[in-house]
């Protein structure tokens, strides 16, 4: 990892946290003196911010299953060349929510798409970029449900979905964590703000003993 920075994707079902994490997660690592930059997906620069309301939109009905993978890879290549790329090549660290896992669990998974061909875009959208950590926030479905929407007053395309497509979404999370035990980490998200940031950051102590360089 000599000259590069470091990957961080956050992910989970919808409300179960990667925001306040991230955010947490990224307060913590500038305090230790990292240059950290936060970003999500879809989004993250102006172009790819503006196909995640296209992707958010409850009026989309319409969007097709293959339609809608083409646009979060769309999001996505923007956002590795234009920043998550460029943040890496200058030694900085970048902690993202949601990435290729999030394609793999909703498209893959909850969609049923071709996992190859999902493999194949994914591909092509990111050069082959992974994170070097994932952490899944894991929990029941209801529950983060629940914590998403208690703090708005509506619903956004996928929020919208039934439980049975997000459950989908859960498992395959979690199946993907099997397949990919090096790279990403399972954590309970349940409990305090604060518990799961403990739980979160013994992975990143980790990871960061292996990173020697700090860019300021
Ligand atoms: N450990 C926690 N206990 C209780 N409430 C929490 C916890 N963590 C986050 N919340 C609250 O739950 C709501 C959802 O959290 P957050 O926005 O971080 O989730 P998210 O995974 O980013 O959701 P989304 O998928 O919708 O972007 C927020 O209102 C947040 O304040
Ligand atoms: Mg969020």
């Amino acid at each position: 990892m000599s000259n590069r920075g470091v990957f961080i994707s956050l992910e989970g079902i919808e409300g179960c946290g990667k925001s306040t994490q991230a955010k947490i997660l990224s307060d913590y690592m500038s305090e230790l003196g990292y240059c950290v930059v936060q970003t999500r997906e879809p989004g993250g620069t102006p172009v790819a911010e503006k196909i995640r309301e296209v992707l958010l939109d409850p009026k989309n009905q319409d969007l097709t299953s293959r339609t809608e993978l083409l646009l979060y890879l769309a999001s996505r290549s923007q956002h590795v060349e234009q920043l998550i790329m460029p943040a890496l090549k200058k030694g900085k660290i970048v902690i993202c929510e949601r990435f290729s896992d999030s394609t793999r669990a909703y498209q893959g998974y909850a969609r049923g798409l071709d996992m190859d061909m999902i493999e194949t875009l994914i591909r092509i959208a990111t050069g082959n970029l992974e994170p070097d950590l994932t952490i899944i926030l894991d929990m029941e479905v209801k529950e983060g449900l629940l914590r998403a929407e208690r703090f708005k007053n509506y619903k956004d395309r996928l929020e919208s979905e039934n439980l049975d497509f997000h459950n989908k979404v859960r498992r395959g999370y979690l199946e993907i964590a099997k397949n990919n035990p090096n790279r990403i980490k399972v954590i309970s998200a349940k409990g305090s703000i604060d518990d799961i940031h403990l739980r979160i950051r013994q992975y990143i102590d980790e990871l960061l003993s292996n990173y020697k360089d700090k860019p300021n």
